[in-house]
């Protein structure tokens, strides 16, 4: 079947296919967890910063953000997910937003972009977007960290991106300033995530 006739919930870019899984309960990406390479960052910086995670999912991180009172910003352009997210953090004050991270204004300057399993969840077409995108929303010096699904899978969701093809993306804007392999990762990610940080020329 052409990716044009495909129904919207067999098309990752599209909010019913990520709507789907969400409602039967299907999300094997989720950690259900803060990963520890998240927490040891957070916990290494001088000051909070003003946080965005695109593609929030159920947001565990953004609890443990908003734990340590700093300003997070959870995005998802899925109802379900922020259906998700919501009984989750509960009272904890993130905002929360449902919109497409492609298009959505945001309120505030963003100082950090955290990646999780949102990258890998976007089909090839969009990468370059993406990459545009996460330069666009981040002010000189400010920072793009957390897991990259590192290795040649081309089907997905998951997608795979290897190392050569991240650079192409990012360095002409970012840094590398942070590379590590990740010893509590999920069955789906495992041997094959890198925590990373990007920083904004
Ligand atoms: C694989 S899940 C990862 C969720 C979460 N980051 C985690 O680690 O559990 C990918 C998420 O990205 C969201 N998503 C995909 N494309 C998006 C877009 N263009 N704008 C906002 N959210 C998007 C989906 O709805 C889904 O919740």
């Amino acid at each position: 079947m052409s990716e044009a006739i495909k129904p919207a919930e067999q098309r990752p870019e599209h909010p019913d296919f990520w709507c789907k899984r969400f409602g039967e309960g299907v999300t094997p990406w989720d950690a259900g967890k803060v990963p520890d390479a998240f927490a040891d960052f957070i916990a290494r910086q001088p000051a909070p910063l003003k946080t965005l995670i695109p593609g929030c999912g159920s947001a565990w991180e953004a609890v443990h953000l908003a734990e340590l009172g700093w300003p997070a910003t959870a995005l998802d352009f899925s109802p379900a997910a922020i259906e998700t997210a919501r009984k989750i953090l509960g009272n904890a004050p993130v905002d929360l937003l449902c919109a497409d991270f492609f298009t959505f204004f945001p309120a505030r300057p963003v100082e950090l972009i955290y990646e999780r399993a949102f990258l890998c969840a976007l089909p090839r077409k969009l990468w370059a977007d993406w990459g545009r995108r996460v330069a666009e929303l981040l002010q000189p010096g400010g920072r793009l960290a957390g897991f990259f699904f590192l290795c040649d899978q081309p089907k997905g969701p998951p997608f795979g991106i290897l190392p050569g093809q991240l650079a192409e993306l990012l360095a002409s804007n970012f840094e590398l300033i942070e590379d590590a392999a990740v010893d509590d990762s999920i069955p789906v990610f495992a041997g094959r995530e890198r925590w990373q940080v990007w920083q904004r020329r």
